[in-house]
């Protein structure tokens, strides 16, 4: 225990928890240090990593995220001078906001691609457009003005058409960002709900996603482009698997608990992920972890006795809270095989209450390392100043406002032996 740490918790612990003031990041946004190309639900904060990395002083080869999100792992661990990368996420434009955002292209090639853009919008503004595409969306006119819609093909069939794939991607994340905003979703909240007055919401499509393509490829250039040269990123649209490459460090930040009662990570990818033509979109959060009701209860280790207890009032609720244990026990569990001996693992996770129950994941983290071959250094525990999260663990979901349950994070550390 160093002297700014401080003994936090008084109920039965397990695996110790310390307070560190220093991993509050007081005063520090995300965007106040790492600027971001795309909106993501639930992110971490990159100079947490970053500090995490040199505190434990971690290897410098390489580093895998089984639940990258948005990249922010990434982003914090090329400030500590890793190069090689490797992500997994079940969510398709978490993928895509990662790879856009890690991918090197030099900033005169960019320019020019940009140049293109611009010039075959203007060129698709008089043509005779395909409307199949909207196909992809369930219920688009719910969602989208017409004038919207056709603006949203146009420039959709500009980007499509740049043979640069790093420099089309990166445009992609303006689409996506405008396709939300265009749309009748209300803005500021994850969960997909239409806005009240929506009738007289009528956007001006060209001006929003003109808006966003030149901020995106200004934050690129100004800020991430100088740090990508030379990195190798490899990222999946899946879950983890064994990939046969040995990592000497797992940064990351799993889900806290199902999407459907924590953070609807599919409901806010929902518009781009179908547009871009994914057949599961709808599906998503049911495919995360805990998104299938278990059929019986967890009664594993030291989380036997929250789930019981929660079975005593609902049992409905402790069978879905088993789901995401059993879940990531077994996502956990797949990792071992691909990690060197010494490696470092840093998990930070929020501890959910349900049914007034405080769920001890960051131990229950703790716990199944230490069942596969680690040990466990350290359990960190930082206040949240400014993460972007849902308002309480229900569908209000407003971004930015804090849950009550959700204003701590703990930071698992352990190596394997
Ligand atoms: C807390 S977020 C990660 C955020 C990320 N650290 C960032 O800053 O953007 C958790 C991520 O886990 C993903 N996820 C949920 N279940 C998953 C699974 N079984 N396999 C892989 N990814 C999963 C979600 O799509 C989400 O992007």
């Amino acid at each position: 225990m160093t002297a700014s740490t401080q003994k936090v918790t008084n109920h039965k612990e397990y695996y110790e928890a310390f307070y560190n003031p220093k991993y509050d990041f007081l005063g520090q946004s995300y965007a106040s240090m790492y600027p971001n190309l795309h909106k993501y639900p639930a992110t971490m904060l990159p100079q947490i990593g970053l500090e995490l990395l040199k505190e434990f002083k971690a290897k410098k080869t390489n580093l895998l995220d089984p639940y990258c999100g948005s990249g922010s792992s990434f982003v914090a661990a090329l400030d500590y001078d890793i190069k090689e990368f490797i992500g997994f996420d079940l969510n398709p434009l978490a993928i895509m906001i990662s790879k856009a955002r890690l991918t090197y292209i030099e900033s005169s090639h960019l320019l020019k691609q940009y140049k293109i853009l611009l010039d075959n919008i203007e060129n698709n503004m008089s043509k005779i457009l395909d409307f199949n595409i909207l196909n992809n969306i369930t219920n688009i006119d719910f969602w989208i003005e017409k004038q919207a819609q056709k603006d949203l093909i146009a420039i959709f069939n500009a980007i499509i058409s740049i043979k640069n794939e790093t420099a089309k991607n990166l445009f992609m994340l303006a689409f996506s960002e405008t396709l939300r905003e265009a749309s009748y979703t209300r803005n500021n909240e994850f969960k997909l709900f239409r806005m009240k007055e929506y009738e007289s919401y009528i956007p001006n499509t060209y001006k929003i996603f003109n808006r966003k393509l030149k901020n995106i490829i200004n934050i690129y250039i100004e800020f991430y482009q100088q740090k990508l040269r030379g990195i190798n990123l490899s990222v999946y649209n899946s879950g983890f698997y064994n990939t046969d490459k040995k990592f000497d460090t797992i940064l990351t930040s799993p889900p806290y608990g199902d999407s459907k009662t924590t953070v609807a990570y599919g409901q806010f990818s929902t518009f781009i992920n179908e547009w871009l033509g994914f057949k599961e979109a709808r599906k998503l959060d049911s495919k995360m972890l805990g998104g299938i009701k278990a059929k019986k209860l967890y009664e594993k280790g030291l989380m036997k006795e929250y789930i019981l207890e929660i079975a005593k009032a609902d049992n409905k609720r402790a069978l879905e809270v088993s789901s995401f244990y059993e879940n990531l026990e077994s996502s956990i569990k797949s990792l071992p095989d691909s990690l060197n001996i010494g490696a470092k693992v840093f998990f930070i996770v929020g501890n959910r209450r349900v049914k007034n129950i405080e769920l001890p994941t960051d131990e229950f983290i703790a716990e199944v390392f230490c069942n596969n071959g680690f040990k466990h250094l350290n359990t960190l525990k930082r206040k949240i100043s400014n993460k972007s999260m849902p308002l309480q663990n229900s569908p209000t979901n407003k971004i930015g406002a804090l849950s009550r349950t959700m204003n701590e994070e703990w930071i698992v550390v352990c190596e394997k032996l």
